[in-house]
Order: structure tokens, then C-alpha cells, then sequence
């Protein structure tokens, strides 16, 4: 079992291998999916609406990064970790996001950061990227924008919006980016990204032709209660089967059926 490194990744894009990759926030679910071959585990800002309960990802601190980021990569061996940086977190001064980004690496002991945003954040990842810090890029539909724009909107529809995304998206490879995701995007731009980049582009809502896919954990297991987007398979049902336990439980301790005897300590 080899560890994934930012190399492993180039090396699959180069050879065609497509690239895996789903959330993780937690120990148990980091050491699942590590041990069945995911490559890359992200600890996405998604926490802040699957875990912990907000209604978008604005609320999520440095701090709920840095306490999942530190149980998953206590559980993941050979996957690449990658922490998301959020709202707030790389916004205020160009120091406070190094900082913020250097405690995902130090504290968090991710493998990359991943940052939303294009031209206006340009001069914060290249600060980040000099810092020797890998950051993976995010372009496309950005959650952490929801309250100004007002909803969630599929990217590259416009030509301009298109132009601007690949424009963007060369600029990050330029700057030192080790990989990039695309969010939300019209599947012929998002070929288009992939065709034109030299490092790893991994798709969420993006078609197929990019060289990996990224979805949420807790969406593909059903294991959510919100609103699933149109781009998820979902593989199982996972709130029913935890459901159905919880009722058992109840049911046996309500009838006296649990504990039994085998649950029993006796001298
Ligand atoms: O926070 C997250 O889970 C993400 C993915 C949707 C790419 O950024």
C-alpha cells in the first residue's frame, strides 16, 4: 500500500487512470474508505451542512476544519488528504490565510488545501503556493459565494462565463496549483479545463471527462436528509438502515428483550 502523493495523481492523469475521491469528516469513515481504494479524501466545508447541521457551508470555521481534518488523516493511510479552507479563512489578510492553510498542513497533517475562487483570490494562493503549501484550486459553482449570489447556479453557461473559467482555470496551473475541481459546470467547459491542464482536474457535477470525480460522502450513502443534487448516484440508503436499528433498540429495551444474558456480566 503506497501513500498518494501529488506525483501518484500527475501519474494518473497522464495515464488515463481516473481519479477517486469522496468526503471524509470522521475516523471511522476515513479508515472505510481509505482501506477500499479511494484516492483522495477530502474534508470538505460540505461538514458544515451533513455533519453539523447549517444551512450552507458560510458558517464552517478553521477550528471544525482542523478537528475533522485531524481525526481523517488519523484514519486514512493511503489516501491524499485534502483540507478545505473556509469562509473567512484566506479572505482577511494574506498572512491569516498562510497561517490558516499552514495549520491545516502542521496541525491538520492534510497533504493539500483546497481554496474556492478565481481571479480575485489569485495573489492569496500564490502566497500560499510560495509558502510551499500544495493548495488544489476550486472553480465553477463555489458554495461559499450562496448568500451573495442567492441560490446555486450551474457555471459556463455564457460564453464570457465560459472564457473566464478557462482563462482562470490556466492561471492556477501557472500559479503552482497541484490539482483543481470544478463545481457545478457545464460538461463541455469542464472537458475543455481538463484537455487544456497538465495537472489533475476532478469533477463534481462536471461531467465525465475530467480526470477524476468528487462527490459527498453522506449524499452517495444516503445518509442525509437535505436536498441531493441532480449529479449524485446514490449507492445506499444508510439513514433507513440506521433507522431501523435505532427502532429495534428502542423496541428491545422497551419489552425487556436487551440486555439478554449474553450481555450480562455475572460472578
Ligand atoms: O465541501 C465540499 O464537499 C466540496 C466538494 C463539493 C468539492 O468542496
Amino acid at each position: 500500500m503506497k501513500k498518494i502523493t501529488t506525483n501518484t495523481l500527475r501519474k494518473m492523469k497522464k495515464s488515463g487512470e481516473k481519479i477517486t475521491m469522496l468526503t471524509a469528516y470522521d475516523f471511522p469513515t476515513a479508515k472505510i474508505l481509505d482501506e477500499v481504494g479511494v484516492d483522495c479524501l477530502l474534508v470538505g466545508d460540505s461538514l458544515g451542512m451533513v455533519v453539523l447541521g447549517y444551512e450552507n457551508t458560510t458558517r464552517v470555521t478553521i477550528e471544525d476544519i482542523l478537528h475533522h481534518t485531524k481525526a481523517v488523516t488519523r484514519g486514512a493511510k493511503r489516501a491524499f488528504v485534502i483540507a478545505d479552507m473556509p469562509y473567512l479563512s484566506y479572505h482577511i489578510s494574506k498572512e491569516d490565510a498562510v497561517r490558516n492553510a499552514g495549520r491545516l498542513i502542521q496541525e491538520g497533517l492534510a497533504d493539500a488545501v483546497k481554496m474556492e475562487g478565481g481571479v480575485t483570490i489569485f495573489d492569496t494562493i500564490q502566497h500560499i503556493v510560495n509558502a510551499n503549501i500544495p493548495v488544489v484550486g476550486h472553480l465553477g459553482l463555489m458554495p461559499q459565494s450562496v448568500l451573495r449570489e442567492g441560490g446555486y447556479f450551474v457555471k459556463g453557461k455564457a460564453k464570457e462565463e465560459a472564457q473566464k473559467l478557462k482563462d482562470e482555470a490556466l492561471k492556477l496551473q501557472d500559479m503552482g496549483v497541484i490539482a483543481l475541481t470544478v463545481e457545478s459546470m457545464i460538461a463541455d467547459v469542464a472537458k475543455e479545463i481538463t484537455e487544456s491542464l497538465e495537472i489533475p482536474v476532478i469533477g463534481i457535477g462536471a461531467g465525465k471527462d475530467t480526470d477524476g470525480q468528487v462527490l459527498v460522502s453522506h449524499d452517495i450513502i444516503g445518509y442525509y436528509h437535505g436536498y441531493v443534487p441532480q449529479f449524485v448516484k446514490q449507492y445506499a440508503k444508510v439513514a433507513e438502515i440506521v433507522a431501523d436499528a435505532a427502532k429495534q433498540y428502542i423496541s428491545d429495551v422497551k419489552e425487556g428483550v436487551f440486555p439478554g444474558k449474553e450481555h450480562t456480566f455475572v460472578k
